[in-house]
């Protein structure tokens, strides 16, 4: 049930809504008072979220699919007739990995959903946005600037999300629509729990993960849920930018030499 009033009326397409950040992000959005359209390609979460909340419908699709996307957005236009927002939030973050261990093929997938899919979706909702004056919120991440060990994919990806977001933002001004994104740092979601899983040692994952924030937490779903709305619909001088969420992660020196790495110490003066 909606208890805030911020973005009634309007109707905003989430995707990758069934589980995570995307997940708090939907359940924010009906908060608000918007309708929402949980798009997912796994049907689960996206099902349980539309049965719990009055004022979002699921819809299946892969945002990699351009078939898929196109029935995405005629069928939100049919069931709602407007489209407001779109959070481009899909995506996907590999175990981690040496340069050596990567390959084109996968580095090729990577890129089909993590930046042409946002790609697809973007463009194919631009018709509708322009006609609302909408807004467009693309989920990157604070990697995309500081870069990540192991991840030389994912980061490119992610840095190709903030570059558009901020070039779509030029070109779409003239029609009155916004492009934003936001940058998360840890958030505590299903994808981190699985990939801290998949460590020898998970638990020391999730501390080394913890302490990565000046905050000593991870961020929540719903805070990411707390900025998209804002972006959509308190920010509306605001396009371009990219939003930091991320509890200070990226403040401060620390110890950033991987091990192996040839160190050189200064000797002292005297
Ligand atoms: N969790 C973090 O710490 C973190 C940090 C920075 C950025 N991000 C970004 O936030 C976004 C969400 O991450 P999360 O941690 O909630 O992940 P998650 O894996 O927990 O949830 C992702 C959701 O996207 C859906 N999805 C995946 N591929 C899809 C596709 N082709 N079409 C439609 N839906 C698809 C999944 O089914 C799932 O429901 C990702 O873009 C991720 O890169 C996450």
């Amino acid at each position: 049930m909606a208890t805030g009033t911020s973005y009634a009326g309007k109707v905003v397409i989430v995707t990758g809504g069934g589980r995570g950040i995307g997940a708090g992000i939907v359940r924010a959005f009906v908060d608000s008072g918007a309708q929402v359209v949980i798009c997912d390609k796994d049907e689960s979460g996206g099902r349980a979220l539309e049965q719990e909340l009055p004022g979002a419908v699921f819809i299946r699709c892969d945002v990699t699919q351009e078939k898929d996307v196109r029935t995405l957005i005629s069928e939100t236009i049919r069931q709602f007739g407007r489209l407001d927002c779109v959070v481009n939030n899909a995506g996907n973050h590999p175990p981690l990995q040496w340069p050596e261990e990567t390959t084109t093929e996968s580095f090729r997938q990577l890129l089909e959903l993590n930046l042409l899919g946002v790609y697809t979706v973007t463009k194919l909702a631009l018709p509708h946005l322009r006609k609302s004056k909408g807004n467009v919120i693309n989920i990157s991440s604070l990697v995309a600037v500081i870069g990540q060990s192991r991840s030389v994919p994912y980061v490119a990806t992610k840095g190709a999300v903030t570059a558009m977001t901020k070039a779509l933002a030029l070109d779409e001004s003239r029609f009155g629509v916004r492009v934003n994104c936001i940058s998360p740092g840890n958030i505590w979601t299903p994808l981190w729990e699985e990939a801290a899983a998949s460590t020898p040692d998970p638990r020391a994952a999730i501390l080394e993960g913890t302490l990565a924030q000046p905050l000593g937490r991870m961020g929540q779903p719903a805070e990411v849920g707390a900025a998209a709305v804002f972006l959509a619909s308190g920010a509306t001088f605001c396009t371009g930018i990219d939003l930091f969420l991320t509890g200070g992660a990226e403040l401060g020196y620390g110890r950033k030499a991987s091990p192996g790495t040839p160190v050189d110490i200064p000797t002292t003066l005297s």
